[in-house]
């Protein structure tokens, strides 16, 4: 969310002090209300007009992509390895929203809005994000409460806001955990496992928030609805609180 007099600025329509001077008159409107305060935060979602004209913005594009293993991350690789932008087709400078490793798969956003990435990202803002992992071994529960309660990485305690192992092999002496976290460090959920003494052999993860891969298929992608969009920004700004 920004300030309705930088929106406007940002749109390019008038300077930010001109912006003020039309809202002060009361010749602005949001989504068909009249504003005449300067406090007024707005969304790119939010329809603004200014003495009469409906505020144009370069289009926001929001997707969900299930990244399969073998991707990069980043939107070039000197490596000439696949990157996440190769799934698109566009003239918008795209980008996602976060890392996961080349061997991860699952949901990964990808914007060409800057303050919507940085809002999913700040970790003040807690977006969960659930991944599956398969183990190297067989997980016990002391390991699980060690996890539980917490794994200093680049000196910050993370702790999981879930842990729960879903299913062991012996066979292959493995098991499947699933685990819920909200802070975002590079490799965050590996450090967590080694830590607790755990190689994980795959990592996918299930959800950003509330959008999951729903049906997605491995390299598959959706547009965000708008309404997703709106529900992912206030999600983030309550509790960012
Ligand atoms: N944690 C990791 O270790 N890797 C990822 O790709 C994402 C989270």
């Amino acid at each position: 969310m920004i300030r309705l007099q930088k929106a406007i600025s940002d749109s390019g329509f008038c300077s930010r002090r001109k912006a003020e001077e039309y809202i002060l008159k009361g010749k602005v409107f949001v989504n068909g209300n009249k504003i005449t305060e300067l406090g007024v935060k707005v969304s790119n979602t939010d329809d603004i007009i200014v003495d009469g004209n409906l505020l144009s913005y370069t289009e926001k594009e929001y997707y969900v992509l299930n990244k399969p293993r073998g991707v990069i991350s980043s939107t070039k690789d000197d490596k000439g390895r696949k990157t996440v932008l190769d799934f698109f087709d566009t003239d918008k400078r795209l980008y996602p929203i976060g890392r996961l490793d080349y061997d991860t798969t699952g949901v990964i956003l990808i914007t060409n809005d800057g303050e919507f990435a940085n809002l999913m990202m700040h970790p003040k803002n807690m977006i969960q994000k659930s991944y599956i992992a398969k183990l190297k071994g067989i997980i016990d529960g002391s390991s699980i409460k060690k996890i539980k309660s917490g794994t200093i990485i680049d000196g910050v305690k993370c702790i999981p806001d879930r842990v729960k192992l879903k299913s062991i092999d012996k066979k292959s002496n493995t098991c499947i955990v699933e685990i819920v976290i909200h802070d975002g460090k590079n490799h965050e959920v590996k450090r967590i496992f080694q830590n607790a003494g755990y190689d994980v052999i795959k990592l996918k993860r299930e959800s950003f928030g509330f959008i999951s891969l729903d049906g997605l298929s491995s390299g598959k992608k959706r547009k965000l609805t708008k309404k997703e969009v709106k529900q992912l920004y206030n999600l983030a700004n309550k509790k960012g609180l």
